[in-house]
């Protein structure tokens, strides 16, 4: 066994919190196991039918085309059949007969809409191809299920697929990925009358042998049978650089590799006693020196990439949010090499407040990423959500609901986390067009040119033209924790950049690039709007409103708590100055009022997470939840 796996030998117990922290040890939720596996492994067995003739493939779009609906998910179409209440107030709840949990009349609405797209689009001529069935997130097992039902002389030809397929979970864990692969197979092999043999081509290997029985026994429990000895494996899937996979799994890698791979990598840190030299061999990922800003989670994707069969195979993984947004260099490499890799990525992105993905136990902002590796289309194909929010009532709806939106852009800066195709189109139009607002703010400010930006954004974008009162525990006056100050040419460019900053646009930009919480320096500099976009008379307007929204702003301190104090101004308070701003910005070349009024609605629907019950402006947990307003020195 290769050195670094040598060094781990004082093998660390998962019963002991401290190390089950350490090597990010946790279950996954069933809702997020079931979502990937059944978008990797359907889709995977639908492409392998097609070896078997384009007519299968007629048969499914036929299936779609005659009864859509069907092959909606039933909480996408939730309230359908009734209709809509004449004059509803878009931001007050809807009526659960109607609506899905906590959702607004708005969002009922832009459900509805989309489902009619939907219906449209599948009940059309054309028809989707598989890899669209993916990114509609259609119902697939249904689809599946029906077509071995209904289309003549499928059933074999799905049953050799079945029987075919390799599921590999690469750090198992206790099996929650491939117990997930057998719900969705189980009843797949029912329909075409297949004994349910997919047992002997489920893998797993971890690191930890109690985690390899319980994934055992869990498998075994769940299928009514054993589980080949050689299936699950233990091992060092991401540290072990010696033949380790041709060793454990010959015939799966002289096939080439895995049809498809699931998983929860670990989110932690390399092992300091890692071999650098075998890494760097290993992963272009690695540093080359230990970095605590490295994750176990980027040589897990690599590792993936490379067990998977070439031209077809699918991924489906829960990667740590700083996949798609980190600008350390083992995440930006990462990008770069993901952007070598054809095919189809599906990124969806989950905030861990008010909920996350995995409970209060695990607070950990998360990517899914969905691959489908193609050798027919030549090049990538990226689709995203925006970075989500929900409330534990809205869970049972998050998956059905999710919406991808098609990006065409060069990942390596970051993957953008847009909650619409109109969004992302007019992102990629800003992006493309010019410079940034980062050429228009210098480093020495005129006298009152200053614009100050808070060090972390939760539910609104923290821009001042004057620093915020800020006070310690004992309600001594302190300078405001990592505060940047933004240098422009003058008060009435300071105004104007102000207004930018502080308007819809400002607050979605931070949500599309950062991290869920910092506010980095760059994010200001690269946000996509230069000052010379703008015409003039917008400009002059925009300086002004900026100017009557700093007053305003006056009356609104809050103070916070977030490990010590932190003044703030809330700038939610002054609603109809940020509406007179947005009013004006969707006049701007390249914006739009559809699209400001877009980006409006997923602003309200983000930031007022923690609101939907009244409560507090943050979420409770992330730190910024106002306490009560200044005390008097
Ligand atoms: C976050 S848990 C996920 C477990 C399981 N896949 C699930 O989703 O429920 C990560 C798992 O990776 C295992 N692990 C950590 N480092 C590993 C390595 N180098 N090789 C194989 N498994 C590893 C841990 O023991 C742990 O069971």
């Amino acid at each position: 066994m290769a050195t670094a796996v040598r060094a781990l030998s004082r093998v660390p117990r998962l019963d002991r919190r401290p190390d089950r922290e350490r090597l990010g040890a946790y279950d996954t939720p069933r809702d997020v196991a079931a979502y990937l596996a059944g978008s990797a492994i359907i889709p995977a067995l639908l492409e392998a039918v097609r070896v078997g003739g384009a007519a299968f493939d007629d048969g499914f779009r036929d299936l779609l085309r005659r009864d859509p609906g069907r092959y909606l998910r039933p909480e996408l179409k939730h309230g359908m059949a009734r209709p809509l209440p004449p004059g509803l107030d878009p931001e007050a709840p809807a009526d659960p007969a109607v609506g899905l949990p906590l959702e607004t009349w708005g969002e009922t609405a832009a459900r509805r809409g989309r489902c009619a797209e939907l219906l449209e689009r599948l009940g059309g001529a054309g028809g989707p191809g598989i890899r669209d069935l993916v990114m509609d997130n259609l119902d697939l097992q249904r689809l599946a299920e029906d077509g071995l039902a209904w289309i003549p002389g499928l059933a074999p030809v799905f049953r050799r697929a079945l029987e075919g397929l390799t599921v590999l979970d690469p750090t198992c864990g206790s099996g929650a990925f491939l117990a997930a692969a057998a719900d969705v197979l189980e009843p797949l092999c029912a329909a075409c009358g297949a004994e349910p043999r997919f047992k002997n081509h489920l893998y797993g290997v971890d690191l930890h042998e109690d985690a390899v029985a319980r994934c055992r026994r869990r498998l075994e429990q769940r299928l009514g049978g054993p589980v080949p000895d050689g299936n699950l494996r233990v091992g060092d899937a991401l540290l072990d650089s010696g033949p380790f996979w041709s060793s454990a799994f010959p015939a799966v890698m002289a096939a080439g590799g895995f049809d498809v791979i699931l998983g929860n990598p670990p989110f932690a840190r390399i092992p300091r006693e890692a071999s650098r030299p075998l890494l760097r061999a290993d992963y272009r990922s690695a540093r080359p020196r230990w970095s605590a800003d490295e994750s176990l989670a980027t040589l897990a994707v690599e590792r993936c990439l490379r067990l998977l069969k070439p031209g077809t195979g699918r991924l489906g993984l829960v990667l740590p949010l700083a996949v798609a947004c980190s600008t350390e260099p083992a995440f930006a490499t990462l990008r770069r090499v993901i952007a070598t890799e054809p095919g189809l990525w599906l990124w969806s992105h989950f905030d861990r407040t008010p909920n996350a993905l995995f409970g209060r136990g695990v607070r950990a902002r998360c990517s899914l990423v969905l691959y489908a590796r193609s050798a027919e289309v030549p090049g990538h194909q990226w689709a995203t959500t925006g970075l989500l929010r929900w409330r534990a009532r809205a869970r049972g709806h998050l998956f059905a609901t999710l919406r991808y939106a098609r990006l065409d852009l060069d990942i390596s800066a970051g993957i953008p986390k847009v909650a619409s195709q109109l969004q992302a189109d007019v992102l990629q139009r800003l992006l493309a067009a010019g410079p940034p607002l980062g050429m228009d703010l210098g480093t020495a400010a005129a006298a009152g040119a200053t614009v100050y930006v808070g060090g972390s954004a939760c539910n609104w974008f923290p821009a001042w033209r004057e620093l915020p009162e800020t006070f310690d525990r004992r309600g001594r006056t302190v300078a405001p924790a990592r505060v940047t100050r933004f240098a422009c040419a003058d008060a009435e460019t300071a105004d104007l950049v102000f207004a930018l900053l502080c308007s819809s646009l400002g607050y979605w930009w931070w949500a599309v690039a950062s991290d869920g919480f910092n506010l980095k320096q760059w994010l200001v500099r690269q946000f996509p709007l230069a000052l010379g976009a703008i015409p003039q008379p917008a400009r002059r307007e925009l300086a002004g409103l900026g100017r009557s929204l700093a007053l305003e702003l006056r009356n609104h301190a809050v103070h916070k708590d977030n490990r010590g104090r932190i003044g703030n101004f809330r700038l939610p308070a002054c609603a109809a100055e940020i509406l007179a701003i947005d009013r004006c910005l969707a006049s701007v070349p390249g914006l739009s009022p559809a699209f400001m009024a877009d980006i409006r609605a997923s602003n309200a629907a983000f930031s007022s997470a923690g609101n939907r019950t009244g409560g507090p402006d943050c979420p409770p947990g992330c730190g910024h939840a106002p306490r009560r307003r200044a005390p008097s020195p």
